[in-house]
């Protein structure tokens, strides 16, 4: 079968691959100030999101119309495609490689968007499969720490909250493993820490990192603050969420605590552990992280159609 170039984790990107699509994406802004352009017009996106979605869905799609391209798709797929009928994933692949000229999936299983991508006959990418992983959500925030600092390497990065089921974290630590002298601290409650597997492959990369679930002793030297929802729906029981919510909740008291030239982070929705008076801080840059998205995300389609088409 055809070489298509798909997006589906964030191991795949190199650190020239990454620093091509963020220059990438930052054209992709000038785009976007223009008034978008037409260069994929007749081309058709579809959406297969079978989790819920605000930004990861809507950025791709206004990505995909900016680009002068179509979108066709289902916000509910598990409800709303032929699914609940008992039809495969792969064969729901088959069928929308059919229909259009790009798949962007979301899907409640670990590993379903290399699944898709084995099947479908155009590029896939992944928009985020159960507790795995996040990749363009990793690349999003990557582009926005470097938007914020002009540099990524050297930088002290605090990973905040549910990072067993909390996909970004993964992805993005992925990311981070490309840069020079990053230090990652990994901040959770016990029943939630970063997975061995991700550390693992730091280790293999040779990437600082440490553990704890003390976020006072390292609030005052970070540089990013990278806050996370508990994801109270991977959770087993009732009782393993509460042990893990209500730790950690950035307030103005502990931005008061942190470095004058320190971002805070957030992949969204946030669900209380970031306090709204925290808004109006220069230092919060979680809303313009998640316009970032549509640059990137813009930036990836464009690479993926144009990739595929040279194959
Ligand atoms: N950050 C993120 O994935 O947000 P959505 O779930 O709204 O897409």
């Amino acid at each position: 079968m055809k070489p298509y170039y798909h997006v589906l984790g964030a191991k795949q990107f190199e650190k020239s691959e990454l620093e091509r699509l963020f220059d990438a994406a930052l054209e992709m802004e000038k785009v976007v100030a223009k008034g978008g352009d037409r260069r994929h017009e007749g081309r058709i996106m579809t959406t297969l999101f079978f989790e819920a979605s605000t930004r990861t869905r809507l950025s791709f799609e206004s990505a995909m119309h900016r680009l002068g391209g179509g979108v066709i798709g289902t916000e509910n797929a598990a409800q709303f495609s032929s699914a609940i009928k008992g039809e495969t994933l792969e064969d729901t692949i088959r069928i929308v490689s059919g229909y259009s000229d790009i798949i962007v999936m979301r899907h409640t299983d670990i590993g379903a968007a290399k699944r898709a991508a084995k099947v479908a006959s155009i590029p896939v990418i992944n928009a985020g499969d159960g507790a795995g992983e996040h990749p363009t959500q990793a690349l999003l925030d990557a582009y926005t720490i470097r938007k914020e600092f002009g540099k990524i390497d050297g930088l002290q990065i605090a990973m905040v909250g549910d990072l067993a089921y909390g996909r970004t974290v993964h992805s993005l630590s992925y990311i981070l493993a490309n840069y020079q002298d990053v230090m990652v601290h990994y901040i959770s409650p016990d029943n939630v820490r970063i997975p061995d597997n991700v550390k693992k492959y730091m280790d293999e990369k040779g990437i600082r990192y440490a553990e704890t679930n003390d976020l006072d002793s390292v609030a005052g030297s970070i540089d990013v603050l990278y806050q996370t929802r508990i994801q109270k729906e991977r959770f087993p029981s009732v009782e393993e969420y509460e042990k893990a919510s209500g730790q950690y909740i950035v307030d103005a008291e502990l931005m008061s605590r942190m470095s004058k030239h320190a971002i805070v982070l957030h992949p969204l929705p946030r669900a209380g552990e970031i306090a709204e008076e925290v808004d109006e801080d220069p230092r919060a840059a979680y809303f313009r992280q998640a316009v970032n998205g549509l640059y990137i995300r813009m930036a990836l389609i464009d690479k993926c159609i144009v990739e595929s088409k040279a194959n």
